[in-house]
Parts: C-alpha cells; sequence; structure tokens
C-alpha cells in the first residue's frame, strides 16, 4: 500500500460519525489498548472480523459478561443494527469499530490483545481473478499473530468448499498454528449459528469450520 494511499484509508476509517457509546473509532496514531476499549477491564477479550448484524457476538456476550467482544463490521445499517441489539440487552461488554479489516488490523490494536478472534463466512470470492481480495492470506496470518498472545486461538467458517481448502493448504505452511484438536469439523457447537449459517444450512449447504491456535510468535 502506498503512503497516500494509506493516508486517505485512514482519513476514512478514522472519520466515521457514529454517535454511540458503543462505536469505537480507530486512529493512526493511537493502537487501541485492553485499557481503551472499555470503561472496565475484563478477563478476556474476543474479536469477531465482519460481525453482520450482530448476533452471534450478543449471544455470546450474555453468556459471557467477564468476556469484552470487539466487533469489526463495514456496513452501517448493520452497524446501526447491532448498537440496537446491545441496547435491548443493556450490555456493557461490546463495542463495534467501523473499519475495514482488509485494510487495518494489527495499526488498530495493540499486541496480544484477544484471546480468540473470529472470522464466520467472509466473502469467498470464488472467481480465481479475484482470489487476491480474500482474507485469508499469508498476511492476514501476521495479523493473528499478532494480536492473538500464544495459546490464543482463531476461528473461522465458510460454506465454500475451495476456499476452505485454501486456508487448510495456508495453515499447513505456517508452523506458528496448530489445529485446535482435528483439521477441519462439520459441527461446531461452542459458537451460536447466524442467520446466515442458518440461511446456508437450510439450503443444504455443507460448513466447514477451522479452529488453529498459535503455539509461536
Ligand atoms: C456473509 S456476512 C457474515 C456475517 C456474520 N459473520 C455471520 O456469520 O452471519 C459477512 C459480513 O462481513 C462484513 N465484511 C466483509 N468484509 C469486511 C471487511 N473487509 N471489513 C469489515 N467488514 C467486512 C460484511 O459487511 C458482512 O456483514
Amino acid at each position: 500500500m502506498t503512503q497516500d494511499l494509506e493516508q486517505k484509508l485512514w482519513s476514512i476509517a478514522s472519520g466515521i460519525p457514529f454517535d454511540s457509546e458503543y462505536f469505537l473509532q480507530a486512529s493512526p496514531t493511537r493502537k487501541l489498548k485492553k485499557e481503551n476499549l472499555f470503561s472496565k477491564e475484563f478477563e478476556t477479550y474476543f474479536l469477531e472480523l465482519g460481525s453482520g448484524w450482530g448476533e452471534v457476538a450478543i449471544e455470546m456476550a450474555r453468556k459471557q459478561p467477564n468476556t469484552g467482544f470487539v466487533l469489526m463490521e463495514k456496513k452501517f445499517d448493520r452497524i446501526r443494527h447491532t448498537f440496537r441489539g446491545i441496547e435491548r440487552h443493556s450490555l456493557k461488554n461490546v463495542k463495534i469499530l467501523c473499519v475495514n479489516f482488509n485494510w487495518f488490523l494489527e495499526d488498530v490494536f495493540a499486541e496480544n490483545v484477544f484471546s480468540q478472534i473470529l472470522l464466520n463466512f467472509p466473502d469467498p470470492w470464488p472467481k480465481r481473478r479475484h482470489h487476491k481480495n480474500r482474507t485469508m492470506n499469508p498476511k492476514f496470518l501476521y495479523s493473528l499473530k499478532t494480536l492473538l498472545p500464544i495459546g490464543g486461538k482463531f476461528s473461522f467458517a465458510t460454506d465454500y468448499g475451495p476456499y476452505a481448502r485454501r486456508v487448510l493448504r495456508i495453515f499447513r505452511d505456517d508452523d506458528r498454528f496448530r489445529p485446535e484438536e482435528i483439521e477441519l469439523k462439520f459441527e461446531r457447537s461452542e459458537i451460536p449459528v447466524s442467520h446466515f449459517e442458518r440461511k446456508k444450512r437450510e439450503e443444504g449447504k455443507r460448513i466447514y469450520y477451522i479452529d488453529r491456535i498459535l503455539i509461536k510468535k
């Protein structure tokens, strides 16, 4: 990325005008540390990338009041909908950033902030000429390595088989991550099912779950 482009993207990312107590502002000059995220410190912090309508994180946040949930989502209507969900349940442990996580990730947060990072159903970019737009690539593993501590967990889901196979290959080539139990699962119980996931299941799609633990930096 050229410096000019980076400045332009930062001015977009840091100028989003949401006036809400649930909104976190990203800044090019100050990385967010644990103590900057919420008005109190939590035991652990969870990051969801592309949180959509927010129902997954909201359900988890209700059950895990000692974990702070940070959501990144680029679509305004989904962010507003998530704000309403947070308000309805009076949650104090969910905040949202309106930042494109393919532009900035390890520049937004300090190192080792999150014990778990979730990427559920990112755009699969099925056409070969668009593969360069996929989130899952070796550079993204660098971002994960920066934001997770040793022992931290990354959870991925997709309904697109070729993307799942590509993600398996990316992880096989990187000895910093190991499978949590098995390389690939077709069921996952610890993370709630989103509307999107339910719809895909109803269409008869198989869902591929890939979990990895960071074992070295
Ligand atoms: C297919 S939806 C899945 C939503 C949710 N994760 C779920 O499981 O239902 C993907 C979501 O990620 C968001 N998204 C995709 N790429 C993004 C990016 N680079 N930065 C921020 N949000 C992104 C989209 O706006 C959309 O809401």
